[in-house]
């Protein structure tokens, strides 16, 4: 059975090929859910808070979008995907992804500046409403990038790009921010194959993890949380799945 490695690593060490973790152009997915809120944190916050001259978190959470984008080019595979969530209903995660979304906006793929192309926007319909008073959250969305011109495909004759799936009912001890097994398969599905490299370096409760590890991939997974590495482990754990954790110093800090 498949090896399971998770990381208590920032995700910006973790996708680094020269951190030594993940090999050039050896990974078919990444998948990416990065935090919205003031849980946030990297290591090149103050970098960016400085050169943005800015309060709050927006600048540091683009940060640790633009970067894990820039380095996803170097550790996927040529037409490698790397699914980006985000939820637009908060500006917050506007802000986040436009630097990245600009580069696409007015150019088709064939001159697109950027190491990606951008495949498609999926949706996940939660089906229930979400708390709230006015426009209710009961949609989140993906973002799917693939590296070069050509994607690799999976996905046979094709797969909706809405997903109806309800939102998760946490468990008590549970990531406020997990995503449903099903939801993280439907895109995985679509872009790899058993024995497949994919890496979740912002991996929470371990969802992308599990689904991956069941669909016969080697899974590489991280967060700079312990208490998720542990839990994420735990549950792999319990699948029978063999976990090797490690911890990854960052160079930066
Ligand atoms: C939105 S949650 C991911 C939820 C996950 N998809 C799931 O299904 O449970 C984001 C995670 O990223 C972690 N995180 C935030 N900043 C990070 C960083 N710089 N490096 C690694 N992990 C980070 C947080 O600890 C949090 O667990």
């Amino acid at each position: 059975m498949q090896p399971v490695t998770l990381y208590h690593a920032d995700a910006l060490d973790l996708l680094n090929p020269e951190r030594g973790a993940i090999n050039p152009e050896s990974v078919a997915c990444i998948h990416f859910d990065g935090s919205y809120g003031m849980g946030y944190q990297s290591h090149r916050r103050e970098e960016f808070l400085d050169k943005m001259n800015g309060d709050n978190d927006v600048p540091a959470m683009m940060s640790l979008h633009m970067y894990a984008f820039d380095l996803s080019e170097h550790i996927l595979v040529p037409g490698g995907s790397l699914f980006m969530w985000t939820s637009l209903t908060r500006k917050s995660a506007i802000e986040v992804l436009s630097p990245i979304l600009v580069e696409f906006q007015w150019r088709d793929e064939k001159h697109s500046p950027k190491w990606a192309t951008l495949c498609n926007k999926i949706i996940w319909d939660k089906i229930v409403f979400g708390t709230g008073w006015n426009w209710r959250r009961a949609y989140e969305e993906v973002f799917h990038f693939f590296k070069g011109k050509e994607l690799r495909w999976c996905g046979g004759n094709g797969m909706s790009n809405v997903i109806r799936e309800p939102r998760p009912v946490i468990p008590t001890d549970g990531h406020s921010a997990m995503k449903p097994l099903a939801v993280v398969s439907h895109l995985l599905k679509a872009v790899t194959k058993p024995g497949d490299l994919v890496v979740d370096p912002v991996m929470g409760s371990g969802s992308a993890i599990e689904a991956a590890w069941r669909m016969g991939c080697r899974v590489i997974g991280g967060d700079n949380d312990m208490k998720w590495v542990a839990y994420t482990a735990d549950r792999l754990k319990r699948l029978g799945a063999q976990v090797d954790i490690r911890t990854m110093e960052s160079h930066d800090k």
